[in-house]
């Protein structure tokens, strides 16, 4: 399957980005592996007619609306983050008549039509770069209340406001099942993403996006590291660090949307160039704007 995969992308000048949590078989064949932020900027540079992104909808959607001339092919088109939805319709629009100068940021897990409604988009890796930098003083921060709570942390001189949605995966890890982990390998560091409730965050050594807690996973000298989120991003923790043992909140933190990419599904999406993303182009156009905003102020 691997020879056909790589037969095929030759053929029709295609690239495979995938995100930490895709299946190690994924990461194995893909050309660039990475968090979101590196993905929406590898997604802006590319040369390739064809991008496969095996990862999630919204991951999908950024990088057509970065690339309409690119086809962009998603390996399981009902791959989605349940996160991206959440929030209310009508209120971006209430909260924007409640504060003159508003900025609505936008974490990069949300949908087209959120993405359109708002200011700038940020990730995980450059959410508080991104705040820091805008003169508004009101953010109303979408759709992750814990992205959200950790940003404002950093940032005291902004009333950020939060909404009520939360990533079902990394919300669900609780302080017990840590301090479970805990127990059993006191030396062990404890890294988390900032998708995670305050309880954890509150346990942590170090908060990050996925590639900043592998960087640090790199880095330090310890040598046994709880990792508070998605498990996908073990395969390049071992890879980079093969000595180091990593442990995990049980149960596992699995992510069922991100593990709907496999090797048969990216073989058959090259082979048919089917599951292809559409974005309305004035939609796209109104959703390029605090993307590229992003891109620019997180650089
Ligand atoms: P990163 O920004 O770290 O890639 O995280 C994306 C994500 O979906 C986290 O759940
Ligand atoms: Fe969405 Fe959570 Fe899955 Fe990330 S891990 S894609 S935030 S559901």
């Amino acid at each position: 399957m691997k020879k056909r995969i790589d037969e095929l992308k030759q053929q029709k000048n295609a690239v495979i980005l995938a995100h930490y949590y895709a299946p190690d078989k994924v990461q194995e064949i893909a050309d660039y592996i990475g968090d979101s932020f590196y993905l929406a900027k590898i997604a802006k540079q590319s040369t390739a007619d064809i991008i496969v992104f095996c990862g999630v909808s919204f991951m999908g959607e950024s990088a057509k609306i970065l690339n309409p001339e690119k086809k962009v092919l998603m390996p399981d088109i009902t791959a989605d983050c349940p996160m991206a939805h959440m929030v209310q319709d009508g209120k971006i629009e209430e909260m924007r008549k409640l504060y003159d100068d508003l900025a609505v940021v936008c974490y990069i897990n949300s949908t087209a039509t959120l993405k359109c409604q708002s200011d700038v988009c940020v990730t995980s890796s450059n959410a508080v770069k991104i705040v820091k930098s805008l003169k508004n003083k009101n953010i109303f921060f979408i759709p992750d209340r814990n992205l959200g709570r950790f940003v404002a942390e950093q940032v005291p001189d902004k009333n950020i406001i939060l909404n009520d949605g939360c990533c079902p995966i990394h919300a669900s890890l609780t302080k017990a099942q840590v301090l479970d982990v805990k127990k059993e390998h006191p030396n062990a560091l404890i890294l988390s993403h900032p998708e995670c409730e305050e309880e954890v965050l509150n346990l942590s050594d170090f908060m990050g996006s996925t590639a900043e807690i592998i960087d640090f996973a790199n880095k330090s000298e310890a040598h046994e590291f709880i990792i508070c989120t998605e498990y996908g991003v073990n395969y390049k923790l071992l890879n980079d660090n093969p000595k180091k043992l990593f442990f995990y909140p049980r149960p596992t933190p699995c992510c069922k949307d991100m593990k709907l990419n496999n090797l048969e599904s990216v073989l058959k999406v090259l082979e048919n160039e089917d599951n292809e993303i559409k974005i309305d182009e004035s939609m796209r156009q109104k959703a390029l704007i605090p993307l590229e905003r992003m891109l620019e102020l997180g650089k």
